[in-house]
């Protein structure tokens, strides 16, 4: 018998305020055409003055546990993937376990920037497939619209706030493909390439919370290959390939990347679940908003194979394969 890692619910979060391409126009020297022709965003949203990441984790976290029909005390864990939480410390994921209720257990932040939901995800499946968690609560919650710096056309453009969440639970499997849960995950780092996409501030360097700062084209040359290459990795470790997969649901950064990585697999876009152009990148949150929104849409159901991919600051990178 196999432990498997098995997706029990799922749901989001968005704040309220909508931000569409136009109010940008009146800023800076952008225009709707130009976002929308470059990155496929539309709008994304922005958290309320005093809204914070935990806020929007706790709203997500709370979606997904009713979707799963559960309480917050029958969970062992509750990861949170983040670059953007409410203080230095404690971790946000601590904050959002308060704000749920939930008084067993344990509760971390990981922080693989754009990458960090699937960094949790697999971090969730491996407390899972150990025996050390039976139930864990995966959020990915970010408010990237505090890091952004406003007179940079080259990136405020691009990203929103949001969260999203899954719920795991340990299923039974038979240790084939058919199974139901994570199947294979595929996690990469590369620290030479910081200077590509960082913010430039931290406790101990600035002592502020500084700006992201991108090399947008250098980042997408990297995007197009690596993740369609981590993708065909996770996928092979189980002897699958893109012609098995019901939906790539990716790091939601650029529809141009996302269409790119979809070709590379030889998957159709109608098996892609896009989100970029309503939400931007929310970074760590793009991944579960997709899978809720997907689910949503009646576009995910059980039983479907799914790669998720994402790459973000580090460089860092991965995929996920599951099992609805
Ligand atoms: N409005 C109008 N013009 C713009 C804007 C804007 N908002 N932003 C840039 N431009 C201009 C540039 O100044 C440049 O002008 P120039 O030719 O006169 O110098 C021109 O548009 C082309 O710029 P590029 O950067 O080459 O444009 P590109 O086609 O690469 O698109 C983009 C830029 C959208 C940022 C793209 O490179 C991209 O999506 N990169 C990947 C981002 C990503 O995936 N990040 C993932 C992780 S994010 C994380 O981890 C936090």
């Amino acid at each position: 018998m196999t432990i498997r890692a098995v997706v029990r619910g799922v749901g989001h979060y968005l704040p309220e305020r909508v931000v569409p391409n136009s109010e940008f126009e009146q800023r800076i020297d952008t225009t709707d055409e130009w976002i929308r022709a470059r990155t496929g965003i539309e709008q994304r949203h922005f958290a309320a003055e005093g809204e914070t990441t935990s806020d929007l984790g706790a709203r997500a976290a709370a979606a997904a546990l009713a979707d799963a029909g559960m309480e917050p005390d029958a969970l062992d864990a509750l990861i949170l993937a983040t670059s953007t939480a409410d203080l230095t410390f404690p971790s946000a994921a601590t904050m959002i376990q308060s704000k749920i209720g939930m008084k067993s257990g344990f509760a971390f932040d990981v922080q693989a920037v754009c990458a960090g939901f699937v960094f949790a995800l697999a971090n969730a499946n491996a407390l899972i497939t150990s025996g050390q968690a039976r139930r864990v609560l995966v959020v990915g919650a970010e408010t990237f619209s505090r890091i952004l710096d406003f007179e940079d056309r080259t990136t405020c453009v691009l990203f929103g706030d949001g969260a999203g969440a899954v719920v795991l639970e340990a299923g039974d499997g038979t240790g084939t493909p058919a199974d139901r849960g994570i199947l294979a995950t595929d996690l990469n780092s590369d620290g030479s390439y910081r200077d590509l996409l960082y913010v430039d501030g931290g406790v101990s360097t600035t002592g502020t919370a500084g700006h992201l700062r991108m090399q947008g084209n250098q980042v997408f040359r990297h995007a197009v290959e690596k993740l369609a290459a981590t993708a065909h990795a996770a996928l092979g470790k189980v002897g699958l390939s893109g012609e098995d997969v019901d939906w790539i649901v990716p790091h939601q950064a650029n529809l141009r990347i996302i269409a790119a990585t979809a070709s590379r697999m030889q998957v159709p876009m109608d098996r892609v679940v896009v989100t970029v152009q309503d939400h931007g990148n929310t970074s760590a949150a793009s991944i579960p908003l997709a899978l809720s929104v997907g689910k949503a849409r009646g576009q995910i159901k059980t039983g479907d194979l799914i790669v998720t991919e994402a790459i973000g600051g580090g460089l860092s990178w991965g995929s996920v394969v599951l099992r609805w």
